[in-house]
């Protein structure tokens, strides 16, 4: 049976674990090669979801699914080129790129302390900067302009909807996940004619493993068979929407943010 990426090759990045891990799972389910990264062969590990890297490849190679893993830091440029050049030679050019990679880490790994607009530790502000801005600028300009050049392509951005209001516990943080909706936007824009599609999902609290090990958990809002909407989203309902706005789907949509969280943005608390 076909299906709708089928002869796709997709790139997710920060997807050995976490949100990342399930949309490459999805954008392989629905027929792309996968291309997986992350910071480096045993970050899956760090929150117990895998080994490693390897593991990860083994697990998507299912029904002729091609996968290649690559790591590296994408605030690095150099390291950015060998992704790319590895990525081709071991399936060719990305047709669809998910740059996912981020999160609220500080300098040295975990949250920033503290983790608001004035007290954060300068070094942390340039950490957060690196991994959620000038790494998902680096993996844009490494990856779009092939695409520009062939004039066809897809790109979906990770904000968060931290992005849409104001936040004091992780201030910076979203500061960056804005500047990135608007990055999209001005991408969308400048892409246009050439037919590559750039779009941002902005997930609201979702329950993947980094998730549960570094926050308070509320429990009222784990169960995600409940009515409620107010509640964490599962990693396939953000996969979900990565999926939409990768594929056919979606071939008219351009330039927008999705926010994928039950309508937290709607009245935050
Ligand atoms: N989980 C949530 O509640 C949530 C909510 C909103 C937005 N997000 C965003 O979704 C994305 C995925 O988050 P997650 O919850 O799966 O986190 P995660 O920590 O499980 O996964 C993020 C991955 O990105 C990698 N990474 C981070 N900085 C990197 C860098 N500079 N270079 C290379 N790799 C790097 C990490 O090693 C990790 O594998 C992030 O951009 C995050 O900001 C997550």
């Amino acid at each position: 049976m076909t299906k709708e990426l089928d002869g796709k090759i997709a790139f997710v990045t920060g997807s050995g674990r976490g949100l990342g891990r399930t949309m490459a799972e999805r954008l392989a389910g629905l027929g792309a090669d996968v291309a997986i990264h992350d910071m480096d062969w045993t970050a899956p590990a760090k929150y117990g979801e895998a080994a490693d890297l390897g593991e990860v490849v083994k697990q998507m190679e299912v029904n002729g699914t091609r996968v290649t893993a690559v790591t590296g830091n994408i605030g690095d440029a150099d390291a950015v080129q060998k992704m790319r050049a590895d990525i081709e030679a071991n399936l060719g050019p990305v047709d669809i790129l998910v740059n996912c990679a981020g999160g609220d880490i500080g300098a040295a790994g975990g949250k920033p302390k503290p983790n608001n607009a004035l007290d954060i530790p300068l070094e942390d502000v340039q950490a957060l900067v690196n991994n959620n801005l000038i790494g998902t600028i680096i993996v844009s300009k490494t990856f779009i302009v092939p695409m520009r050049d062939r004039g066809s392509g897809v790109v979906v951005n990770l904000a968060s909807v931290a992005a849409h209001f104001g936040v004091s516990d992780g201030a910076i943080y979203a500061v960056l996940k804005a500047a990135v909706a608007h990055y999209t936007r001005c991408l969308a824009k400048e892409l246009r004619e050439s037919g590559v599609r750039v779009n941002t999902v902005s997930p609201g609290p979702s329950k993947t493993a980094r998730f549960e090990a570094t926050r308070t958990v509320d429990p009222r809002k784990i169960d995600s068979s409940q009515q409620s909407l107010d509640r964490y989203a599962e990693p396939d309902e953000i996969a979900d929407a990565v999926a939409f706005l990768a594929g056919p789907h979606s071939k008219f949509i351009n330039g927008q943010v999705i926010c994928v969280d039950g309508g937290l943005v709607l009245s935050p608390t």
